[in-house]
C-alpha cells in the first residue's frame, strides 16, 4: 500500500519502479520482489500473501484445509482507497476467519498481525507489516541547514539511486549535513559523503555519529575526489543560500562525470543541457515541489 503527499508524486512514482521495476498504477502494487516496507518512505503497509480466494467462502475452506495454527494473532485494519472491503464486511470476515485459525487472538501483543482486504473480487490474505519510519529518527540529527534535504526526499533518492542492489557503492561528494548518507547507511549501503566547507563536513561527522555510524565524511573538493564509485546523488549547490556561479556549478557536475558511473542529480533550475555537456544521458525526470521551490531530478548513465 502506497502513499504519499501531493508535491512527491513524481518522487514516488520513480522510487517505486526502482524498487519494484513497474509503474504505480494505483494506490498499492503487487510484487513478488522482497522489499521490506520500512525502506521507502512511501510504502505504508506490506502484506506478505498466504492465501487468495475469490470468495470469503472459499477463503475460510482453504484455512480450514491448511489447519493454519498461530497463537496470538489478531487481524489489523488498514484501507486501500480502491479496496472493497467495508468496516462492517471486514469486522465479520476477520471473526470468520478468526474462528478457523487454529490458536489465540491476542489484541495487545500480538505476535502475529494478518491483513485482510478485497481487491476487483479478489480476497487477499496475509500477513501484515507496516513502515517503521526509521528515517523520522534521522530528524533529531544535531545539525540541519536551511538547504538541507527533507529526510523523506533524502530517503527516496537513495532508492532511486540502487534500485535492488544494497551493496551499490555510493557517493555523496557534496553531501551538506549528510541528510543522504545518513539514509544511505540506515539502509546498510557502503556510503561516502565529501564537502567543501570544513565546519558543515564537522557537522556531518558529528551528525553520523550521534546516529551510531561509523565516519563516512570527509572534507575535499569534490574536484579531488579520485576514487570511483558506481552511483552519486549530487544535491548541486544552487545560488540562494552560497555564492555559486553557473561555470562552477558545470564544473561540479563534469567532476561527478569522472567518478561515477550512474548519477541522480538534483538542482533548483532545469539544467538539462549542463548535464549532457557533461557526458550524461539523461534517463529518468522528475519534479519535487518544496513550498514554492522546484527542484528538479534527473537520473542519468
Ligand atoms: C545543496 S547543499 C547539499 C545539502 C545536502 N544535500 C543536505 O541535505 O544537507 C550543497 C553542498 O555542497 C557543498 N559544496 C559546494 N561546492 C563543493 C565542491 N566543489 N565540492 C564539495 N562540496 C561542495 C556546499 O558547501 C554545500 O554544503
Amino acid at each position: 500500500m502506497i502513499k504519499y503527499p501531493d508535491q512527491e508524486r513524481e518522487l514516488c512514482l520513480l522510487e517505486m519502479k526502482s524498487l519494484f521495476g513497474k509503474e504505480l498504477t494505483h494506490t498499492y502494487l503487487f510484487s513478488s520482489r522482497d522489499i521490506d516496507p520500512s525502506r521507502s518512505p512511501y510504502i505504508k503497509v506490506r502484506i506478505t500473501l498466504l492465501h487468495t480466494a475469490s470468495s470469503l467462502e472459499e477463503l475460510v475452506q482453504i484455512l480450514v484445509d491448511e489447519k493454519i495454527t498461530c497463537n496470538d494473532f489478531k487481524f489489523e485494519r488498514f484501507k486501500v482507497e480502491e479496496g472493497q472491503l467495508g468496516y462492517a464486511t471486514w469486522i465479520e470476515s476477520v471473526t470468520e476467519l478468526g474462528k478457523v485459525i487454529q490458536g489465540e487472538v491476542d489484541m495487545k501483543n500480538p505476535s502475529v498481525q494478518f491483513g485482510l482486504t478485497l481487491i476487483d473480487g479478489l480476497w487477499l490474505f496475509g500477513t501484515y507489516e507496516k513502515n517503521e519510519n526509521p528515517w523520522e529518527q534521522h530528524n533529531l540529527k544535531p545539525y540541519t541547514n536551511s538547504n538541507s534535504l527533507d529526510t523523506r526526499v533524502a530517503r527516496a533518492l537513495v532508492n532511486i539511486a540502487v534500485g535492488q542492489q544494497l551493496q551499490t557503492r555510493l557517493v555523496d561528494p557534496c553531501c551538506g549535513i549528510g541528510t543522504v548518507v545518513l539514509e544511505a547507511l540506515s539502509l546498510h549501503i557502503p556510503v561516502t559523503g565529501y564537502e567543501i566547507s570544513w565546519i558543515i563536513t564537522e557537522q556531518a561527522k558529528v551528525n553520523v555519529s550521534f546516529l551510531g555510524y561509523d565516519n563516512c565524511i570527509s572534507r575535499m573538493d569534490i574536484q579531488e575526489v579520485t576514487e570511483k564509485y558506481d552511483v552519486a546523488i549530487l544535491d548541486l549547490p544552487y545560488g540562494l543560500f552560497a555564492h555559486i556561479t553557473h561555470s562552477q556549478q558545470q564544473d561540479i557536475i563534469t567532476a561527478a562525470r569522472r567518478i561515477t558511473e550512474k548519477l541522480v542529480i538534483l538542482t533548483f533550475s532545469d539544467m538539462d543541457e549542463d548535464i549532457a555537456s557533461a557526458g550524461f544521458s539523461i534517463v529518468e525526470r522528475c519534479t519535487v515541489n518544496k513550498g514554492k521551490f522546484v527542484r528538479f531530478v534527473r537520473v542519468c548513465s
